[in-house]
């Protein structure tokens, strides 16, 4: 049975949509104090605030295409609730450009995507580790993607290589701070069913998508979310290092 996360202080990225807010619901139900941060879609964010009350949600606006709006989304959430115990790394974005795309549009896609997916979970990792390292124990999940292990699709090259960056940044927090008492996960999602991927997938058609499933139906951002709540509880502490597919059967390894 899934202890409860009483006691427990989460900051989730990109918490305002998709997979990102159900995790902090997530989180919420099970007892944590969330810190969501959000960048343009506030609305959502505050509706949460406002179901389950300041005293266990706080809001953090933040542009993560900015190093030190990454930095000082971290900060103040540390100082929300007192510190943190676990950091959800989930925000993202996923542009599609093709080498046929003039080079300099190519190479600004390009870096976009390296900023937001992983120079910004670079810098919160960072700051995770010394916050974790004083308070003697933390957890980092990072939300991946299939894209790391099984590659993607030639529009979305710069995407497939922040994920994979991504999930050997969590394998080395593991090895090496393992011993601080810090662990650290990846969860990598196949096509969800959320803003981000449905361009995409009304582009290769819905039929198509789930014909290459092993499960008869698409992965909402619900059944990814109990995953992270149970990791967050500690109950996963020995797996890692890990990651861990979350992709419908689409990509089995
Ligand atoms: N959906 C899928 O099929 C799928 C598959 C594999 C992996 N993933 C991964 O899952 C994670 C969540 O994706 P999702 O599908 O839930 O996407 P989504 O619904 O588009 O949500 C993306 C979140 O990231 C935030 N974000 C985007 N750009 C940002 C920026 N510059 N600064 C700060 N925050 C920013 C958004 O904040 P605002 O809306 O407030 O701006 C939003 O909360 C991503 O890391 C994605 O790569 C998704």
């Amino acid at each position: 049975m899934m202890k409860n996360l009483n006691n427990q202080r989460v900051l989730v990225t990109g918490a305002s949509k998709g997979i990102g807010m159900a995790i902090a619901r997530q989180m919420l139900v099970k007892g944590a104090q969330v810190v969501l941060h959000y960048h343009s879609t506030f609305d959502t964010a505050e509706s949460v605030q406002q179901e389950f009350g300041k005293d266990k949600v706080a809001l953090v606006k933040a542009d993560l295409m900015e190093p030190k709006q990454s930095a000082n989304l971290f900060f103040k959430a540390t100082e929300c609730f007192g510190g943190l115990d676990t950091v959800v790394i989930n925000a993202g974005i996923f542009e599609a450009c093709t080498i046929d795309t003039d080079w300099e549009k190519w190479f600004s896609s390009w870096q976009r995507t390296i900023r937001v997916n992983l120079d910004a979970a670079g810098i919160l990792t960072r700051l995770s580790l010394e916050h974790f390292q004083n308070q003697k124990q933390g957890r980092i999940i990072y939300i991946g993607s299939r894209a790391a292990v099984r590659g993607e699709t030639q529009e979305y090259l710069a995407y497939a290589a922040s994920k994979g960056g991504l999930t050997s940044l969590a394998k080395s927090v593991a090895r090496s701070f393992g011993k601080y008492d810090i662990k650290s996960f990846v969860i990598a999602p196949g096509f969800t069913r959320t803003d981000m991927a449905m361009e995409a997938i009304s582009k290769i058609g819905e039929a198509q998508v789930l014909e290459n499933l092993a499960l008869n139906e698409l992965t909402q951002p619900e059944d990814i979310a109990p995953l992270a709540a149970f990791i967050a509880s500690g109950q996963m502490d020995h797996a890692t290092g890990t990651t861990i597919d979350l992709n419908a059967g689409s990509h089995i390894r």
